[in-house]
């Protein structure tokens, strides 16, 4: 649970300024990203954000026939959003774990939190249990650049520009090797996408996003 700890210490950390460290650190750039949340997904029935955070990924989607429930092992992002982001009812856990039936949700989204997942594969498994049949999951996360010139620039960007706006809301020196490692040692895209279909996840479609740095992974609820 090492890697695991160290991130929800590190949210736990910085949950007061997060949607500031996001805007600023990306340049607005997420923004656009999670926006297209809304290209993908037409809300309806449960929809279980995974790693909710504060709320900010099921906020692009809210919709007042839906019953959106968040996850998060964090209690400061869950205090955010229960403070900024109350459509959402919240739930306290972990993903390689999950609080919930089998057969539970329509859909679940995730946004950039596999990444931090000491067990992605577990929680693949947990989602497949708790998504109805034929139930939909949608995950958004970075993916390193295959491009080595946006491969350069994006480990410029880790190394320098991300750690100064942590630095500058408050953040601990001694977690900021973390942002870089978490993403440069997560899946590739065909990685991952072998490790949905291996966890019984079909019909994998990936949505690529301006700047090729993160992507969408949507895919079905398999038999
Ligand atoms: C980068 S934040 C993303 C929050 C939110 N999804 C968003 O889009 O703003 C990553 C989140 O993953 C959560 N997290 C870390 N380990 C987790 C785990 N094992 N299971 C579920 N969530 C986890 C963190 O607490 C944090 O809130």
């Amino acid at each position: 649970m090492k890697q695991e700890q160290t991130s929800v210490e590190i949210f736990n950390r910085m949950a007061k300024h997060y949607d500031l460290f996001n805007l600023l650190s990306s340049f607005g750039i997420e923004k656009i990203w999670r926006a297209k949340l809304k290209t993908i997904i037409v809300p309806k029935g449960n929809i279980l954000d995974f790693g909710c955070g504060a709320g900010e990924f099921s906020k692009i989607i809210k919709h007042d026939n839906c019953n959106f429930i968040g996850l998060d092992p964090s209690l400061k992002m869950l205090k955010k959003g229960k403070s900024t982001n109350n459509f959402l009812k919240y739930a306290n856990g972990y993903g390689e774990n999950l609080p919930f039936k089998k057969d539970s949700f329509d859909y679940i989204i995730s946004g950039f939190v596999f990444r931090n997942l000491k067990d992605a594969g577990k929680s693949l498994s947990e989602i497949k249990r708790v998504l109805k049949p034929k139930g939909k999951l949608i995950i958004l996360d970075f993916i390193w650049p295959e491009n080595p010139v946006f491969s350069a620039f994006f480990t410029l960007y880790l190394k320098y520009v991300l750690p100064f706006f942590y630095m500058v809301l408050g953040g601990n020196r001694s977690y900021i090797k973390y942002f870089y490692s978490s993403i440069k040692n997560f899946y590739s895209k065909k990685e991952f996408g072998l490790l949905l279909k291996k966890h019984g996840f079909d019909n994998i479609k990936y949505l690529n996003l301006p700047f090729n740095l993160a992507r969408y992974f949507i895919c079905i609820k398999g038999y």
